[in-house]
């Protein structure tokens, strides 16, 4: 048996031992007494509640941990290219070439590379009201690749995102892309991000720039080499058996299918069939597509996948946690769904106070 008492709990998650029992009721827990053994599993479920560090309390230890993708995000300046250059790379992905048909409007997708290594490239748009997704984003992330355009150059956003990136302790890939263009000037962008605190590779620093072109697929091979190389220094691995941990990219509502999230598996194994929490939804998954819409029993980590059966809309960034049954995920829902009430009406309050009412 691998629990702990609710006063263990308490320390690890810096914690008050009450709140945590409150906690625990809203997952139908009953303790008697603080130093009863809760087990691992709702320990990690209170631990998440919290915002505490699930990994310091359930250590991956002893799991078998295996080399995975590293799951990119594409970050910048509105218009400054991205979509453009996840199509181009896209479109140089043996995976894509072989399977034709690809779901166009998802932002989430695997380029497979000659060499058998793949990666995980996910998009955000570039418009200023998404600063909260693009943080998201970061959060999620192995690498950002930063798109400055060569003839605009860094731009709000730009800044924005280096900012999410370094707050989410993220490294950065430079594609200076657009370099087609006769107004391009790539040099005067290196020169920008270099007196915007970026320490490039070129000036003795560890970012790598590429320079590329999505219109005329050029650098497109050198930004995924930038890349790979990236992911090589970071030695990413995941634990592949065990429940998974997997974070909501992108969701929709399906006229027919209901809402659909794509999702991203940190860790573990996301099976058909089990019963989650999603942000402050649960449902139990109806059906496993991968990012060609094809049917899949299993989502490993750093696979993009889409996600039916949950019962509302979840948002992008929302974690997504495998729990036993179908009575803890609606409690867990339930208890979500008022701490957001709760802080929603807080925050309410609090602009009342300050006149200043804020939109996200
Ligand atoms: P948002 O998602 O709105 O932030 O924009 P984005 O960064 O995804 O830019 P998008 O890929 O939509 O491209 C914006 C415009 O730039 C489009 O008109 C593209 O055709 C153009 N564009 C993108 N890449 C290149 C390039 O390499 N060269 C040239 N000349 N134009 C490009
Ligand atoms: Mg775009």
């Amino acid at each position: 048996f691998e629990g702990m008492a609710l006063v263990e709990l308490a320390k690890r998650t810096g914690e008050g031992i009450a709140s945590l029992q409150n906690i625990l009721v809203n997952v139908g827990e009953k303790v008697d007494s603080e130093f009863d053994p809760i087990s691992i599993d709702v320990a990690e479920l209170v631990a998440m509640e919290v915002g505490a560090n699930v990994r310091r309390l359930h250590s991956e230890e002893g799991a078998k941990l295996e080399r995975r993708p590293p799951v990119v995000t594409v970050m910048g300046h509105v218009d400054h290219g991205k979509t453009s250059l996840l199509d181009a790379l896209r479109q140089t992905s043996v995976a894509a070439k072989e399977a034709g048909g690809i779901t166009q409007h998802v932002g989430a997708f695997v380029v497979a590379m000659p060499s058998g290594a793949s990666i995980t490239f996910l998009d955000t748009p570039g418009h200023a009201a998404f600063s909260a997704m693009r943080a998201r984003g970061a959060a999620v992330t192995d690498i950002v690749v930063l798109v400055v355009a060569a003839d605009d150059g860094v731009m709000p956003q730009t800044l924005e995102a280096m900012a999410h990136a370094k707050a989410a302790n993220v490294p950065i890939v430079v594609a200076i892309n657009k370099c087609d263009k006769p107004s391009a000037d790539p040099e005067k962008v290196r020169i920008q991000l270099c007196s915007e605190g970026l320490s490039l590779e070129e000036m003795g620093g560890d970012v790598q720039v590429v320079e590329v072109s999505a219109t005329n697929k050029i650098g497109l091979d050198k930004l995924e080499e930038a890349l790979l190389l990236q992911a090589e220094l970071m030695d990413l691995k995941a634990r592949v058996d065990g429940p998974a941990h997997a974070y909501v990219v992108e969701a929709r509502l399906d006229r027919g299918r209901g809402p659909l999230a794509t999702a991203i598996v940190r860790s573990g194994t996301l099976v058909c069939g089990q019963h989650i929490v999603v942000g402050a939804e649960w449902g139990r998954i109806r059906a496993i597509r991968d990012m060609m819409g094809k049917v899949t029993e299993l989502a490993g980590p750093a696979m993009p996948v889409e996600i039916e059966g949950i019962r509302g809309l979840p948002m992008a960034g929302d974690d997504i946690t495998v729990v036993d049954s179908e009575e803890r995920a609606r409690m867990l829902s339930v208890g979500r769904k008022k701490r957001l009430e709760e802080e929603r009406l807080k925050n309410l309050n609090e602009g009342r106070m300050e006149t200043s009412g804020t939109d996200e």
